[in-house]
């Protein structure tokens, strides 16, 4: 067990002084004392630069900087540098270069153009870890190691021969003989049954749909290679320097799907998560909010180090969305809020060159003297004033489940409708939720739920028995379950469960569907209590349960869309549709009320309100100032807001306020 590797709550950044002439790194620490920055991230991309031939290796700069760093008194996060090879290595190796679906090369002049199963990127990488490890293991900077970058980002799934072989290794170990596979995988549909395990590839592109267990096992394999990757480095770090934690920053998000961090977590010595605000979503705020819980559900309710986020723009996005004045302050602190116990960005000084040059820094190219870095440095000092949070956990009595693996088999291709997907119905709720004031958990769906009094379980379309049988046990204890369209529908093989939807919770729920009718684009239909919906409907019944609501028009008129089941001391809630969000905000107030789910009094739409520990956090994200009822000290105002003003704080527009409540 070691110990979160910053103190307080620090802030942090990637570094990468090979971009600058050594006169600049010195400004830079300069610039990082004024600043107040906690750590960086060394190293992440320095492989061509630390290995200029095999074997060769170049640590004098390495040496110096982070000497002075360490004169500096910021700590290291000092990065193994495998994450992108350089040329001479794949001009050696092109068998390491990683391979699309279509049978095209991924070539070396961007990042990341390796192969996860390659033994021969491997063994080169391995070398230089070695080599990293036994050079600054000891290190007096160093606190953490960061292995390689955001393993898949870019090179996720390969489906080169070498990526196949390792495939069918995974299979056989997952299947042990050849006809287990053909029956999950339902080969005896379009005549592909196998008789050895040498006949199975990758999906690579084919005529017409791909066998999804095929495509679901892919991607699990896929994310199981990059796991073991980490593994192998982590390994070597572990024989070498055993004091020095290890971690590698996750992607999680609604955007990034290809690694299930549930099965990762485990493996890391603190979880670490990279986030940027996606402008292409229709509320990338409140998806933050859902990233930021998700993170803290794959910790497993520890605190969580935030990588990376930007002080404003990215680079990657179709128009990149620049941050508005105090911005930068509300959605630092909500990763906070919501468990981060440090927050890093991507990257120090804002580069001149290369594909990143229009990303935001800490120091942008108009240099110190810009609005920019003053806000860096105003966040620097808040985040210095609510270091006492650190450690307080979040509690909630609300969960969301959520599983990368439904995902996956969820998004797949040849569904009742492409306009579905998972993560819409996750995020939808968790928005519902955070607007009422109620803070929730997001968790796999075979976690403990005793802790709840009200579980969220939305578009769970593959589902275990064990999760199904969890939830029903939660619901009979005295819980709330509200599930959602398209739940259930299918086992861990993808194999639907036979006797009509939603077959893993047809009798929690006492509904039972015979058939799907999902809705046209921009189709909408009414339900009988007035709600709105769009994207799905279907013909059910209910045999065992209350209906609530029904279809008023649409495809199945009369047919119930919202039911209650009593069961046990608890209850077990459906809704077949998808709710406008008047609705889905309707129904997630009702239901939280049943439930005697815990709520904070949000004091207008838009503000948001979470408690840490004995903390509470205001984020106003609006443009007129709100007041808050709370007793206690606010440590951004430094101040006695309760004294001050009658028991509550006042917020001022695009700021916030973090409250030490009386105990
Ligand atoms: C990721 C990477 C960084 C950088 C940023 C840009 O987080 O880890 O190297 O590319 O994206 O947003």
């Amino acid at each position: 067990m070691f110990e979160f590797p910053f103190p307080g709550v620090a802030m942090g950044c990637d570094y990468n002084p090979e971009q600058w002439s050594p006169d600049v790194w010195r400004e830079d620490i300069a610039l990082m004392r004024e600043a107040g920055l906690g750590f960086v991230t060394l190293g992440v991309f320095s492989w061509a630069l630390v290995e200029p031939e095999p074997g060769r290796f170049d640590f004098g700069w390495f040496d110096e900087v982070l000497g002075l760093l360490h004169e500096g008194g910021i700590a290291v996060d000092m990065a193994t540098a495998t994450a992108a090879p350089p040329p001479w290595l794949t001009t050696a190796h092109p068998e390491i270069l990683p391979v699309d679906a279509d049978g095209r090369t991924l070539w070396p002049g961007s990042r990341q153009s390796w192969c996860p199963s390659s033994p021969v990127f491997r063994e080169h990488a391995l070398r230089l870890v070695a080599e990293m490890a036994r050079r600054y293991g000891s290190h007096p900077a160093v606190r953490l190691w960061h292995v390689s970058n955001e393993l898949g980002c870019h090179n996720g799934r390969c489906w080169c021969d070498v990526s196949a072989a390792a495939f069918r290794e995974w299979l056989a170990k997952r299947y042990g003989d050849v006809d287990a596979l053909n029956t999950a995988w339902g080969t005896t549909f379009w005549s592909q049954h196998y008789t050895s395990f040498d006949q199975v590839l990758p999906p690579r592109i084919t005529p017409a749909f791909k066998n999804p267990t095929q495509q679901l096992d892919f991607a699990r394999f896929s994310s199981d290679a990059l796991l073991d990757y980490h593994r192998a480095e982590r390994d070597v770090l572990r024989g070498i320097c055993p004091d020095v934690p290890v971690t590698t920053n996750f992607m999680v998000s609604s955007h990034q799907t290809e690694q299930d961090y549930f099965r990762w977590a485990p493996d890391q010595d603190v979880v670490s998560q990279d986030h940027y605000l996606d402008a292409r979503l229709p509320r990338p705020r409140a998806e933050q909010a859902f990233t930021d819980d998700l993170t803290r559900g794959v910790a497993g309710g520890k605190p969580w180090l935030l990588m990376e986020s930007a002080t404003s723009a990215v680079n990657w996005q179709p128009v990149n969305v620049a941050k508005r004045p105090g911005e930068l302050l509300l959605d630092s602190l909500r990763h906070v809020a919501r468990g981060a116990d440090a927050v890093g960005f991507f990257q120090w000084r804002a580069s001149a060159a290369g594909a990143e040059k229009f990303h935001s820094a800490l120091v942008p190219h108009a240099g110190r003297d810009s609005e920019r870095f003053r806000e860096v440095v105003a966040l620097g000092s808040a985040l210095r004033a609510v270091g006492e949070v650190a450690g307080s956990p979040v509690r909630a009595d609300v969960a969301v489940l959520f599983d990368w693996e439904a995902m996956w088999a969820c998004d797949l291709d040849s569904h009742p409708s492409a306009e579905l997907r998972y993560t819409d119905a996750a995020n939808r709720w968790h928005r519902a939720l955070a607007g009422l004031g109620v803070t929730a958990d997001v968790v796999h769906p075979e976690s403990d739920l005793s802790g709840y009094r009200l579980v969220v379980v939305p578009t769970l379309y593959l589902c275990s028995d064990a999760a199904a049988a969890g939830l029903r046990a939660f619901v009979e204890a005295g819980g709330h379950a509200l599930v959602t369209y398209f739940s259930g529908i299918v086992d861990p093989d993808d194999r639907i469960r036979l006797g009509g939807y939603p077959g893993a919770f047809r009798d929690l729920l006492g509904v039972r569907v015979e058939e799907f009718a999902p809705l046209l684009p921009g189709e909408t239909v009414t339900l009988d209590d007035g709600s709105r919906a769009d994207l799905w409907a279907e013909h059910a019944t209910a045999p065992d349960a209350e209906v609530l609501a029904r279809f008023v028009d649409g495809p199945r008129p009369g047919d119930p869309a919202l039911t209650r089941r009593a069961a046990g001391a608890g209850a077990a809630w459906y809704v077949g549709t998808r709710l406008d969000e008047a609705a889905t905000a309707a129904l997630a107030d009702r239901v939280a009320r049943e439930a005697c789910a815990t709520r904070l009094d949000v004091p207008a739409p838009g503000v948001e309100l979470v408690r840490r520990g004995r903390y509470l956090f205001v984020l106003n994200p609006t443009d007129e100032p709100v007041a808050v009822r709370t007793e206690g000290v606010d440590l951004l105002a430094d101040a006695r807001p309760g004294a001050a003003s009658g028991g509550s704080v006042t917020v001022a527009a695009r700021s916030a306020a973090v409250v030490r409540e009386e105990e």
